[in-house]
């Protein structure tokens, strides 16, 4: 979205905790009352793109995949149903890991591993994933009214010390376009595949509202 330099969008609640924390607070006693998991970013649509892309490759079903800012957790609970045996979904939301433990425990998956790490720091013991999955947590960080900027690099450092060299990551943002996300994640990562998104029509230019990249780690 950037023409000549900065993003297009500006800082916004969206990228602070204290937002992020009211949001699932309500989402965790909407949960409570109707037994619904609540937003799926992007759509269902997006969970089946990037489970449709692991099967696709034939990535072992032991694999292991982090999913970065897991919100509900309800793309963890897709991965499992499909196969997958060693998820982690983290979160610096405590209220966010709250509401995905309560749906983990609906669906009965008590194998997903749930924690509240900050991405930005993450502990030591967050590391040698094949698989990281990000939905949405990039473009939330690049909205961060402190720094977003020194935010997002320290996002691409993170990346680099948990997933394993050759490792796959997965992105989906409506904040960044496919040439921005190449740019921000220029070193130590290889761009694998677009992954095809919805196109709409304005004013007669056609775009995509979301982009999904998968990237390689460096070997
Ligand atoms: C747009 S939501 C997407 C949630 C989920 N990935 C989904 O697709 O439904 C962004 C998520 O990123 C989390 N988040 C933002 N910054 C984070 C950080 N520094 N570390 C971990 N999680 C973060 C938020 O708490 C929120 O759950």
């Amino acid at each position: 979205m950037a023409g000549g330099g900065g993003p297009a969008f500006g800082p916004s609640a969206l990228g602070t905790r204290p937002h992020w924390d009211a949001a699932y607070e309500r989402e965790l006693r909407f949960f409570q009352d109707t037994g619904d998991a609540g937003e799926i970013w992007f759509g269902e649509e997006s969970m089946v793109r990037i489970i449709r892309w692991l099967e696709k490759q034939q990535v072992p079903h032991d694999s292991s995949v982090l999913d970065i800012g897991t919100g509900n957790g309800v793309l963890l609970m897709e991965l499992a149903k499909t196969g997958y045996t060693n998820l982690t979904g983290i979160d610096y939301s405590p209220s966010a890991i709250k509401l995905s433990e309560k749906v983990r425990e609906k669906e009965g998956m008590s194998n997903i591993k749930l924690q509240v790490e900050d991405f930005l720091a993450p502990s030591a013991e967050l590391s040698g994933f094949q698989i990281c999955i990000d939905k949405g947590t990039f473009d939330a960080i690049s909205l961060n009214p402190d720094n977003a900027a020194g935010k997002r690099e320290q996002y691409v450092r993170s990346l680099r010390n948990v997933l394993k060299p050759g490792g796959f990551f997965l992105i989906t943002s409506c904040n960044w376009t496919k040439e921005e996300l190449l740019d921000e994640f220029r070193e130590g990562f290889e761009i694998l595949e677009e992954l095809p998104t919805p196109k709409f029509c304005f004013g007669g230019r056609v775009g995509n509202s979301v982009t999904a990249l998968v990237f390689q780690r460096e070997k």
